[in-house]
């Protein structure tokens, strides 16, 4: 079982999108995926038809129970999600309050270690004591970044992180940098891409065009690949799903 966060201090910047294409993509290929939402914008569950619910304030505050309880079918084969709603943020304070350990979610997960291949954990937009935790749980981390003006400042915050991190021992890996909203056109995009690249090298992984179907997709409860198996934004995250698979 490998754990991946997505994660970036900076809203707006594909997390959601990512963890759903991802997830779903490596299930159709034969993976047994998890996706945890801990964002308490609960986003993920609507983007895939369903309901939210307080499966992951449960799974983090209700910690004796039975994890299973939270978990629920997407009626798509080998995708599961604990869906996540507002009271989230209430998890959040008590996280922070109770100040618990570093590893707290990494221990929680490894209760569900025989039964998915993978577990995609998306994190909310801000500094706090679950995505921290949700970082450090991590195998592999991931963070999307917009490829506008100023997006490597959005990263410093995060990398600074990072560097604590390794310092508490963290055993994960970088997977990358993914610059998403990518446009061809605009002069932002690749001056962007360019300073991103001279800053963070290898760690730039291949950009997410901006595409449209991406916007419409959570609206109507599909994947991306649902909708459409050749876009472009299809094909791309696939790509990244098999540099996952290579790396992982
Ligand atoms: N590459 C893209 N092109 C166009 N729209 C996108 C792209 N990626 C995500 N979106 C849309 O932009 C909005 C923000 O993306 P989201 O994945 O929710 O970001 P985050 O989780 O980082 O806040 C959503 O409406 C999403 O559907
Ligand atoms: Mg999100």
């Amino acid at each position: 079982m490998k754990i991946v966060t997505i994660a970036n201090y900076k809203g707006g910047t594909g997390k959601t999108s990512t963890t759903l294409s991802l997830a779903g993509l490596l299930s159709q290929r034969g993976r047994r995926c998890l996706i945890i939402d801990f964002d308490p914008q609960g986003q993920c569950a609507i983007a895939l038809g369903l309901t939210q619910e307080p499966g992951a304030f449960n799974a983090l505050v209700n910690t004796s129970f039975d994890l299973h309880q939270w978990i629920r079918p997407t009626g798509r084969e080998r995708l599961d999600i604990i869906p996540g709603d507002r009271t989230t943020a209430t998890a959040q304070i008590v996280i922070n309050a109770e100040n618990r350990g570093m590893e707290a979610i990494r221990k929680l997960l490894n209760r569900l270690k025989s039964e998915y291949d993978y577990i995609f954990l998306d994190t909310a937009p801000s500094v706090g004591g679950i995505q921290e935790r949700a970082v450090y749980a991590a195998d592999l981390l991931l963070i999307p970044t917009a490829t506008e003006f100023m997006s490597s400042n959005g990263l410093s915050q995060i990398m600074t992180t990072l560097g604590q991190m390794v310092k508490d021992g963290w055993t994960g890996k970088l997977l990358g940098i993914l610059p998403t909203f990518y446009d061809e056109n605009p002069t932002e995009s690749k001056t962007t891409l360019n300073e991103l690249k001279e800053r963070f090298k290898e760690s730039i992984l291949e950009p997410i065009h901006r595409a449209t179907i991406l916007r419409e997709a959570p609206a109507e409860g599909k994947l991306v690949y649902e909708l459409d198996p050749q876009h472009r934004a299809t094909r791309e995250y696939h790509a990244l799903s098999e540099y996952l698979i290579k790396y992982s």
